[in-house]
């Protein structure tokens, strides 16, 4: 006679189920993965016990009005007393305490895997049998309405688990048998232990397929990866992490990533896929690789799809994002054609790391890309122009000074992108000979040629007339000869005089009383508070209005070539300024039409 005993789950179970199923588990399918965990775990407890056990998944669907799903396993199994514990009470896992210290390989910890189920099926049916001896067979059946009940069987049946599920209304495509198969190959495609599909009276193998880790051929690595992440690799490296017990592979990606993408990675706990997108396994400048990897240290959080932020995961990072580096500086040495294309590809990546590790740095620094005003090349050529890095910190200046540095042959580095004037000031502190400066328009106009003294008397008179032009703007006339003679004027503003524009325009804009505040700031001496504007004498335009005699055309030149540099130069214009470019155009057009005959 059968021995039956009802009971109730410690709480409403409705709820908890709701509650899971919508906040904790992506999605139904997680079942399949839950179910698979704990045969794993179930086969690897009896393995603990004896050495030479070996185990056996199986796995069967049946079709119908009701499809049902059987999944088998002939691990360690229950008993009464453990089924009341583990199975009935939510949040208890059998795998603590004891199991844990002695090194058991469990995946499954938290205790509540087993209610996924509930989310395709209304009952769940588990017959087990522990393998102990003496244990009789039971069967358990738990209820989504909180209720469960045990019974002992009389049957004879072989020590292990069957877990019975009927696909509830509206989930009958989980019971499908490719879906399923689908599932367990991709959860538990890497497991070593077998996992079988029953169809009919053959079986189908699911698992045992060889992972990644364990495979040292590049060729098949590399087919290995672009058949999982569906795209092309140009290299694979080895990745091992002692602390975080991390083993796999890094695949370098042919095309330059999307960078307001979050990279991500391939992750399996002991075997199992934890995550096809797990964050922050790698350093963030490791985005030119994308990893498969499996793990028998880190903890995975409870929904089984990334690892809790701890320690571990922190010194696991850096081992990894060491591996990948080794390998880098490796190729460095032996392959720096190898290297050089990578850069190409993934510069930026290259410049990150370059900047936080020195080693790595001192190998890669001279193959950097940079644009200057010679083209884009390497520090390295850029280094065999002149033996010294000259750079603009900002995009704006170096567009300022690079038509005039480029027609001068002067090799002006734009240091204004992601990490570039960082790099080259940590090149000046790492390779002290060479000398590394900033330089904007103003260091660049102080250098270009004087006049001789012929030119400098010729022009006297318009460079007065220019100068007094000028002041109400906050800047002063100057005159050199340079190329490119189509330009005919530079504007120049150094920081004291940037921060004094700066301050006039949050005045041109603001309250009144907020314009005192900030009349009182700027207190800077007159002289340190002008922009330059340099005219160019090699210009003919210039040249020639260095002859013109009426001193208001001279004004109306010199202020509409003063907006056209600083438009040239991407500033802001204030008030008075736009004022001239549209007054100041209009009587140039007027000029223009009066000296028609
Ligand atoms: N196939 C199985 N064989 C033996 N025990 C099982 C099996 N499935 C579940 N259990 C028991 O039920 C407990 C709860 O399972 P589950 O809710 O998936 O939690 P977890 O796997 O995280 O421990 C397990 O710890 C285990 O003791
Ligand atoms: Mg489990």
């Amino acid at each position: 006679m059968a021995r039956m005993s009802d009971h109730r789950f410690q709480v409403d179970l409705t709820g908890i189920i709701d509650l899971l199923s919508h906040h904790l588990y992506s999605g139904p399918q997680v079942f399949v993965r839950e179910l698979l965990q704990n045969a794993v775990d179930a086969i690897r407890a009896r393995r603990a016990e004896d050495g030479k056990f070996e185990g056996r998944i199986e796995v069967e669907l049946a079709g119908g009005s009701t499809p049902t799903l059987v999944f088998s396993d002939n691990g360690i199994g229950l008993s009464e007393k453990e089924i009341h514990s583990f199975l009935s009470t939510i949040g208890s896992s059998s795998k603590r305490g004891d199991l844990l210290e002695r090194k058991v390989d469990f995946i499954g910890q938290f205790g509540i895997g087993i209610l996924s189920c509930f989310m395709v099926s209304d009952e769940i049916a588990v017959v087990t049998r522990s393998c102990r001896s003496g244990s009789r067979p039971q069967e358990w059946r738990g209820r989504g309405d909180g209720t469960y009940s045990v019974r002992t069987l009389e049957a004879e049946v072989e020590p292990g688990t069957r877990v019975y599920l009927r696909a509830r209304p509206g989930a009958e495509e989980w019971f499908d048998s490719e879906k399923v198969a689908g599932l367990i190959r991709r959860f538990g495609g890497f497991l070593p232990e077998p996992v079988l599909l029953r169809r009919g009276d053959s079986l189908v193998r699911l698992s045992q397929e060889e992972a990644p880790w364990n495979i040292s051929s590049q060729d098949r690595l590399l087919e290995l990866g672009r058949g999982a992440f569906e795209e092309e690799f140009v290299d694979v490296v080895p990745l091992r992490s002692t602390a975080g017990g991390v083993q796999g592979a890094a695949f370098v990606l042919a095309r330059s990533p999307n960078l307001a993408a979050r990279r991500s990675d391939r992750v399996y706990l002991k075997n199992m896929l934890l995550s096809d997108s797990a964050e922050g396994l790698l350093p963030d400048w490791a985005f030119f690789v994308r990893c498969i990897v499996n793990t028998t240290r880190l903890r995975p959080t409870a929904d089984r799809e990334s690892f809790f932020e701890d320690d571990l995961l922190d010194r696991t990072r850096e081992e990894l994002g060491g591996s990948l580096r080794d390998w880098l500086v490796d190729l460095a040495r032996r392959h720096p054609d190898r290297l050089r294309a990578l850069i190409r590809l993934h510069h930026l990546a290259f410049k990150t790391l370059a900047l936080h590790d020195e080693e790595f740095f001192r190998i890669v620094a001279g193959w950097l890309p940079f644009e200057t005003s010679l083209g884009e090349m390497s520090l390295q050529e850029a280094l065999k122009h002149a033996p010294e890095i000259r750079y603009a910190l900002t995009v704006d200046e170096f567009r300022q000074v690079m038509r005039v540095a480029q027609a001068e042959n002067l090799c002006v580095i734009n240091g204004g992108y992601v990490h570039g004037a960082e790099l080259l000031e940590k090149y000046g502190e790492l390779f002290p000979d060479v000398p590394v400066s900033a330089v904007d328009a103003s260091t660049i106009t102080r250098e270009l040629k004087e006049l001789d003294l012929k030119d400098q008397e010729s022009a006297h008179e318009f460079l007065l007339t220019a100068d007094a032009v000028l002041r109400r703007f906050d800047c002063r006339a100057d005159l050199k000869s340079f190329q490119p003679s189509d330009l005919p004027a530079l504007y120049s503003i150094d920081e004291t005089a940037a921060f004094h524009r700066s301050v006039q325009e949050s005045k041109d804009v603001s309250s009144e009383h907020w314009g005192a505040v900030l009349d009182a700031l700027r207190e800077t001496p007159e002289e340190s508070r002008l922009a330059t504007l340099c005219f160019n004498f090699s210009n003919p335009l210039v040249t020639r209005l260095c002859k013109v005699k009426n001193r208001d055309r001279v004004a109306l030149f010199v202020q509409t070539l003063y907006v056209q540099a600083l438009l040239l130069g991407h500033r802001p214009l204030r008030p008075p300024e736009y004022k001239i470019l549209n007054d100041g155009l209009l009587r140039l057009l007027e000029l223009g039409l009066e000296a028609r005959p």
